[in-house]
């Protein structure tokens, strides 16, 4: 199907059910399991940096890095609609953003995913005029970790809200098709979700809040043991299985003894 009938698709969930099932790929196979399981999007996100590449962060992640893995999760997803993050530091000006999608799209995304509201409208206008597809990112933004000092809830103060409100409406006039809301205390992603007419997708911002939910894949198949946000539901220990095949194949050879000379 081509990118903008999934596009349509993806909005007429808003109003139509059943709500969204999205999820995080990175590479050929997880994106062919998801994409073979129905799920509805996959995004190229930039949780890569910390969940494959091992930095502390997405501070961390290039341009290069999202080409290399939206060009491989491309190669196995089919039907679901494929959305790459934009690296941090890609999407400075109007121009540069263009540019980068263009790229992004060249690798096999079907639509670009950028953080931010009301600062970014401008942005997202320039896209959308080239013909690609965007879809924005409110709440917690992972690229302003430093500046915030760590990972927190938003929409807890009048201000947040109203920020969250206006930049909701922001990247929707701008030509967003869609909006993922990070850590949002669920009243307001209820309220936000309510004030626009393009879909939410929520990640810890509580059950049935938005008009479906986006979760980073390591999370729910438990591959990556050492940090599983509160909010997380692993569905599976893919971690403690590899442990295991792996101990019983380190053990295999052990238990042996060498080949006669
Ligand atoms: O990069 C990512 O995985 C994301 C999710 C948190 C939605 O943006």
């Amino acid at each position: 199907m081509p990118a903008h009938q999934k596009v349509t698709a993806f909005r007429a969930r808003k109003k139509s059910g059943p709500p969204i099932a999205a999820l995080t790929a990175w590479d050929y196979p997880t994106a062919r399991l998801l994409d073979e399981a129905g799920t509805d999007l996959i995004l190229v996100g930039d949780s890569l940096g910390m969940v494959v590449l091992g930095f502390p962060d997405t501070t961390h992640v290039t341009i290069e890095h999202m080409i290399h893995h939206t060009a491989a999760v491309a190669r196995g997803s089919k039907n679901a609609l494929l959305v790459a993050d934009f690296a941090i530091n890609t999407y400075n000006s109007a121009e540069q953003a263009v540019a980068n999608a263009r790229t992004l799209v060249a690798a096999g995304a079907e639509a670009v995913k950028l953080e931010g509201g009301v600062r970014q409208a401008g942005k997202v206008r320039a896209i959308v005029d080239e013909g690609i597809e965007v879809m924005g990112h409110l709440g917690m933004l992972p690229q302003r970790v430093k500046e915030e000092g760590g990972y927190k809830k938003k929409g807890k103060s009048g201000e947040e809200i109203s920020a969250l409100l206006e930049g909701a409406q922001a990247l929707q006039e701008a030509g967003c098709f869609g909006i993922v809301l990070e850590s949002v205390v669920p009243e307001v992603a209820i309220q936000l979700t309510a004030s626009i007419d393009i879909p939410t997708i929520g990640i810890g911002c509580g059950v049935g809040t938005c008009d479906g939910e986006i979760a980073v894949t390591s999370d729910v198949i438990g591959s990556y043991p050492w940090f599983v946000p509160p909010f997380a539901t692993p569905r599976a220990d893919v971690a403690g299985e590899i442990s295991k095949a792996v101990q019983a194949y380190v053990a295999a050879p052990r238990n042996r003894s060498l080949p006669a000379d």
